[in-house]
């Protein structure tokens, strides 16, 4: 019994409070939430809640967190988008051992020498431009059931200069961490995973999906709002549903979807599109304008991809006419990379496909499934390349510390919304793509994946190695 669309109150996830100025202290653990009215839902969550508490953050201020695991399997935590050295990058072999891995030789958990196994603190410098991260985990083999039950949370980067534009804030910023799921009767989530292996049956191969849409986990929430702009800070975090987003009123007209941002900040100048597609992992920073919409009247957040229920996302009511001093200003930001294909030192060329690994079906990067111990790229701290993706099927690829711009699509200029600076470009399907980045920041060894999260579990993550 699915409730109906536009009742539930889209919730805002909580803003982590720090222990001392810089430090987070996150548990990860399971608890049950009531997604669906008057059901439990048993999930694994940071912190008891699902999506996980959200860090706010400054350019340059670093934050530690210690991640403590009172969960019953290992972890792995990825700030996703964060510039971050590559022992705090949340490596899928880089574990947070849980409590029953600990193992004194005596049966007797010693909760001194527990205290130092049990957590790990992950530093993140957050010397990088200000936008919407999110963190989630990302075990070898095991990272799309772990966020599937509830291990995904937000960080915001702000910064004085984002903060002077006068782009609407406080309640009209609203963080939206979109992401599909499939319940039982009894309101437990269903993850069709194998028993023997990881991974999930073939005919998941294309990854799974869920009949419910959630917004900061609610489905179909609807949220009051001012006649005013507001600015909505998109995530998928979906494993694999894309979405096409539009805002679409009672009378059916659709409202302008601004983007200021992409998934690594701010924008040049906005860009304004009737309909947002939004890959797995894809960020986008949109302005929307309620001014002209009557009190009383709804605006619906729709998936054109999306089909019966899937269609719909959640929903604005307009409730009240409102003062508006914000703005959208002409000029975002001013430093934005401009990487010329005359900078490159390197072509690269990765073909993303479906093939065999180890006597099953899998996707494997150039042939090949993720192996921790090979070697796949090798690149110097500070050089320039183009990577020219090749995709069979949609794959959204994410690429960790290195922001790229997109370059081209099969050989004709970018889409619209590959404007700005990016960590995640949606392949579709037959396409071949180019971008273009500087690897700089740290070195050391980094992934690259496609984050159709069960694609990445199947084999399609390679090794980045900066030296
Ligand atoms: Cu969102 Cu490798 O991760
Ligand atoms: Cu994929």
């Amino acid at each position: 019994p699915l409730p109906p669309p536009f009742q539930v109150p889209l919730p805002i996830p909580p803003v982590l409070r720090p222990v001392a100025p810089g430090r987070y202290e996150i548990t990860q653990r399971e608890a049950s939430a009531e997604i669906l009215p008057g059901l439990r839902t048993p999930l694994w969550t940071y912190e008891g809640t699902f999506p996980g508490p959200t860090i706010e953050s400054r350019r340059g201020h670093p934050v530690t967190v210690t991640h403590r695991n009172e969960l019953s399997v290992p972890t792995v935590v990825h700030l996703h988008g964060g510039r971050t050295p590559a022992d705090s990058d949340g490596y899928p072999t880089d574990l947070v051992l849980p409590w029953s891995g600990v193992d004194h030789g005596h049966g007797m958990h010693d909760p001194r020498a527990v205290v130092t196994e049990l957590t790990r603190d992950y530093t993140f410098p957050l010397d990088q431009r200000p936008t919407l991260l999110w963190y989630h985990d990302h075990r070898m083999d095991y990272t799309a059931p772990a966020i599937w039950r509830g291990l995904a949370g937000l960080h915001i980067v702000r910064d004085d200069a984002e903060e002077s534009l006068g782009l609407p804030a406080g309640p009209r910023e609203l963080p939206l961490m979109i992401a599909d799921r499939a319940f039982a009767a009894d309101g437990s989530l269903i993850y069709p995973a194998l028993p023997d292996r990881p991974g999930v049956t073939e005919e998941y191969l294309a990854g799974v999906l869920g009949d419910v849409i959630l917004v900061n986990g609610a489905p179909w929430p609807v949220h009051e709002v001012d006649a005013a702009r507001y600015r909505l800070r998109l995530l998928n975090a979906s494993n694999a549903r894309h979405y096409e987003l539009e805002a679409v009123t009672d009378d059916g007209r659709r409202l302008d979807l601004v983007q200021i941002g992409a998934d690594q900040g701010l924008l040049a100048a906005p860009v304004t599109h009737a309909t947002l597609p939004v890959a797995p992992a894809e960020r986008y920073d949109v302005i929307v304008d309620f001014a002209g919409v009557p009190v009383g009247g709804r605006v619906r957040i729709l998936n054109r991809l999306g089909a019966g229920r899937t269609r719909e996302v959640m929903a604005f009511r307009v409730a009240r006419r409102a003062a508006d001093d914000s703005r959208i200003p002409g000029v975002l930001s001013a430093d934005l990379p401009v990487w010329q294909r005359s900078d490159a030192v390197r072509v690269r060329e990765f073909a993303f496909r479906a093939g065999r690994m180890h006597g099953h079906h899998g996707w494997l990067i150039g042939g090949l499934p993720f192996d921790p111990a090979r070697s796949d790229v090798v690149t110097g701290l500070g050089d320039v390349e183009v990577w020219r993706l090749v995709a069979d099927v949609h794959h959204p690829i994410h690429l960790h510390l290195a922001g790229f711009r997109v370059l081209s699509r099969s050989g004709r200029p970018p889409l619209p919304h590959d404007v700005g600076l990016k960590d995640t470009v949606s392949l579709r399907p037959g396409e071949s793509v180019e971008i273009i980045t500087r690897f700089d920041g740290y070195r050391g060894r980094y992934l690259f994946h496609c984050h159709n999260a069960e694609h990445e579990d199947m084999g399609m993550m390679a090794n980045l190695e900066i030296i």
